[in-house]
């Protein structure tokens, strides 16, 4: 476990949580909840979480102002130089979000693009043929955790495009993606979402010790709650 020091307060670690279901009551950040719950059993980290649907996050507008200022701050003068300062300082960041049309919703779409004061113009080509842009600031101490809710019983393909984006776009990740994340937030499906919330906890603990998790707690994790059928059945009545 990493162990660091701020103003004379031992912490764990540094989390960074990106909320960005636009709900007061989200069923993806039940489990995120969870998830954090867990991570602060058996140490204590410093969490900040940002509601993005009530942060001023305007889109970028491709000026690349950034890349003549190098301070790692976007031009725009609105809520995400906050988010940028925040995100160079953690270990952790967790994106937690509901899948909008197999992606994230778009005003975290804008958090995302406007990461990019936190690379340079120069181009780097990796060993396996991909390109990205060199780094401004070091990303290899900072972990990230995507955990995504979907409305769709569990399907092939529904998180393809989140995934390639995910996997292109971060380091050091894990990824979390649930289906029938309505069911966490309907009372009479208690019976089933409590054990996925449980689980969640139980992941997170595992996480805070490991900076990982294993295959296993994925499955469990991403395991439909109830059956395609019995899903459809409830929506479709
Ligand atoms: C605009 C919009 C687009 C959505 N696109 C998808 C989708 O592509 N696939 C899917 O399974 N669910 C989709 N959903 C359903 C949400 O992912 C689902 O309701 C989720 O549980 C909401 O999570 P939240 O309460 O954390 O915001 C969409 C919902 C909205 C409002």
């Amino acid at each position: 476990m990493r162990r660091c020091e701020q103003k004379g307060t031992e912490y764990a670690m540094r989390i960074l949580v990106l909320n960005g279901s636009p709900k007061k009551k989200s069923d993806t950040f039940r489990m995120t909840e969870a998830f954090l719950r867990g991570m602060d059993k058996e140490q204590e980290n410093v969490i900040d979480v940002i509601n993005v649907i009530e942060k001023n996050i305007a889109p970028c507008k491709g000026c690349f102002g950034c890349w003549q200022k190098k301070d790692g701050h976007c031009v725009i003068q609105d809520d995400q130089n906050e988010i940028l300062d925040l995100y160079v300082k953690a270990d952790v960041i967790i994106w937690s979000f509901p899948l909008y049309c197999y992606s994230m919703p778009s005003h975290l779409k804008a958090v995302l693009d406007r990461t990019i004061p936190l690379v340079k113009k120069g181009m780097v080509e990796e060993s396996n043929g991909t390109i990205h842009h060199e780094a401004l600031v070091d990303f290899s101490k900072i972990h990230t955790v995507v955990i995504s809710g979907c409305g769709f019983p569990d399907w092939e393909g529904n998180f393809d495009a989140l995934k390639q984006m995910c996997n292109t776009c971060f380091g050091n990740l894990e990824m979390v993606c649930v289906p029938e994340a309505p069911l966490l937030n309907i009372p009479e499906a208690a019976i089933v979402a409590e054990p996925l919330l449980e689980s969640f906890e139980k992941a997170g603990a595992e996480y805070a010790s490991n900076l990982k998790l294993s295959d296993e707690t994925k499955k469990i994790l991403e395991t439909p709650m109830i059956s395609k059928e019995e899903y459809l059945r409830g929506i479709n009545g």
